[in-house]
């Protein structure tokens, strides 16, 4: 007999690895910023269609701590991209009773983009219908990293016993540590890859890989994926009862 701890209804975390923005461009014969402007268009849809669905949870990645491999103009395009979208975005997203978090190293990001991310977690701090998480710089080996660097100062200062450091332990240490764990985690555009994204988190994530670009993703797409997630069994290493 099917348990329901078994076949969720609904993922709780939905992660989404937002990526195919270059290629919708270049099929259109435009320079790739034309597509990041696209996809960015795009989040609104998407994270207004997680209360109905039932998602509370919703991690978009924006920006890995690789794409600064990327030439400096699209680099520097992606930043001033980002700094209009939360500008832009600011009110809609506390009227719609977001709560917005950014994860990733902010070390590397320009002082203007890294205040209006502190202004706009302020901002929604009340808020409790959807938590939108946004990785920008983020690399999930570099968070893991970071985390341990800080576990490391804990150890050496005498606040932590290293005998009883365990999986836990550093969790609390990641940029993630007040989120659940994602249940379901999208990436567009074909690739069937992680890409460094939410290592640690994804343990026991479900994967879904879709072939659309991010630009043409829609919000009916994204309800599709979720509900296919309801039919998947999960055991979690447990044999099923
Ligand atoms: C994803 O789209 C957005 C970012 C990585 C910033 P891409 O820019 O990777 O698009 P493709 O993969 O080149 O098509
Ligand atoms: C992952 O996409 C990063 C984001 C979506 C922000 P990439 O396009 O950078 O990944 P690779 O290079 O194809 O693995
Ligand atoms: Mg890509």
């Amino acid at each position: 007999m099917p348990n329901a701890k078994d076949t969720p209804a609904a993922p709780r975390h939905v992660a989404i690895i937002m990526d195919g923005n270059g290629r919708w461009a270049q099929s259109r014969g435009k320079p790739r910023l034309y597509g990041h402007h696209a996809g960015a268009k795009r989040v609104r849809e998407v994270v207004e269609a997680c209360p109905d669905l039932g998602v509370k949870y919703l991690t978009i990645f924006a920006f890995s701590t690789e794409n600064w491999k990327r030439t400096q103009a699209e680099v520097s395009g992606l930043m001033k991209l980002f700094r209009r979208y939360l500008t832009k975005e600011a009110q809609s997203l506390f009227k719609n009773g977001v709560r917005v978090r950014f994860i990733g190293d902010r070390i590397k990001l320009d002082d203007t983009l890294v205040r209006m991310m502190d202004e706009l977690e302020l901002l929604t701090a009340d808020n409790t219908k959807v938590h939108l998480t946004i990785a920008l710089n983020y690399g999930g080996r570099d968070e893991v990293a970071r985390a341990t660097k800080r576990l490391a100062r804990e150890v050496a200062q005498g606040h932590i016993d290293p005998e009883t450091v365990d999986a836990e332990t550093l969790a609390r240490f990641l940029d993630t540590y007040v989120l659940p764990d994602p249940d379901l985690v999208i990436r567009t555009s074909g690739e069937a890859r992680i890409s460094n994204f939410l290592l640690w988190q994804s343990a026991y994530a479900e994967y879904e890989f879709v072939d659309t670009l991010w630009p043409d993703f829609t919000a009916d797409e994204f309800g599709r994926v979720v509900h296919s997630f309801a039919g998947r069994k999960r055991r979690f290493g447990a044999v099923p009862g």
